[in-house]
């Protein structure tokens, strides 16, 4: 069993660093932690980075997990490989770049470009950004399923994740108290599907409403209300059509033992209980 602790960071080819850098920090409101010619590294709370932007095609979208230590990295290793699963060790400069000791990469049975990593780095110094939007931490992601039984299963015999709920077929899971850390979305496929970041407070969502219906940013959805995780959120476009959300009070489970997943019904009300209609997320 692969034990997940956390999401890590997410990386994101992009072909205009500028315009990634513009909208992250004006929009988004993360802060510049590393400028290079190449890429841009970005925060959203104590840990070094959890954002990059790198000069490469839109299409190559990596999502990091934080696992325990190097023993449980090898042994992932093997699991995978055994599983059908090639696996590539991270380079020393690329263990740099992420700021983390050691990494494996992956696909997922989707085509999902995955790392596992060690020790990522927090830093001393707290996240400090330039424009306020109440951001406390890198959270989730909608990760793109082509087949979203097919990997429920792997996210949770393969891995450790649990499905704290389900909308029609599609798990929304977690792998610690967080009602969900990975939400598969159906697509044609493999892609980040969004990027949560939580925020402070109610007020914070609302705010960013207004602030980003200002500056022109599409607004995809919201705001408005899971009745899943009970988070009130905001979804929105950034470069290269990649969806952000705000969101804020989302559940923890507490009872690990007892918990079972509520199935909802495939339709909008399961995803707001406010009534805001999504449009489709689709890049
Ligand atoms: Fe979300």
């Amino acid at each position: 069993m692969i034990e997940l602790k956390d999401v890590a960071y997410a990386r994101l080819g992009t072909p205009d660093l500028e315009d990634a850098e513009s909208f992250a920090t004006s929009c988004l409101g993360l802060q510049v932690a590393k400028r290079s010619g190449k890429a841009l590294h970005l925060r959203s709370d104590n840990r070094a980075h959890t954002l990059c932007y790198y000069n490469g095609d839109p299409s190559e979208q990596t999502l990091g997990f934080e696992i325990a230590d190097k023993d449980k990295l090898s042994s992932a290793a093997t699991t995978l490989e055994s599983i059908g699963h090639p696996v590539h060790v991270g380079t020393d400069s690329d263990c740099a770049v992420r700021k983390v000791k050691a990494f494996i990469g992956f696909k997922d049975p989707s085509g999902n470009s995955i790392e596992l990593v060690v020790r990522p780095e927090r830093l001393g110094r707290r996240y400090f950004p330039t424009r306020d939007a109440g951001i406390t931490g890198f959270s989730h992601v909608g990760l793109n399923s082509t087949n979203p039984r097919r990997d429920e299963a792997f996210w949770t015999k393969v891995c450790n994740a649990r499905v704290s709920d389900r909308i029609g077929d599609i798990a929304l899971m977690r792998v610690n108290a967080i009602h969900h850390t990975v939400a598969l979305a159906p697509a044609a496929g493999p892609g980040i599907q969004h990027i949560n970041h939580q925020v402070q407070s109610n007020d914070d969502v609302l705010r960013s409403y207004y602030h980003l219906s200002e500056q022109r940013v599409p607004i995809v959805f919201g705001p408005g209300r899971h009745p899943t995780s009970g988070a009130r959120f905001l979804y929105f476009k950034g470069p290269d059509g990649m969806v952000f959300e705000y969101s804020v009070g989302v559940d923890e489970i507490e009872d690990e033992a007892t918990h079972r997943p509520r199935q909802f019904g495939f339709e909008p009300s399961s995803l707001c209980m406010w009534g805001s209609k999504s449009q489709r997320m689709a890049r």
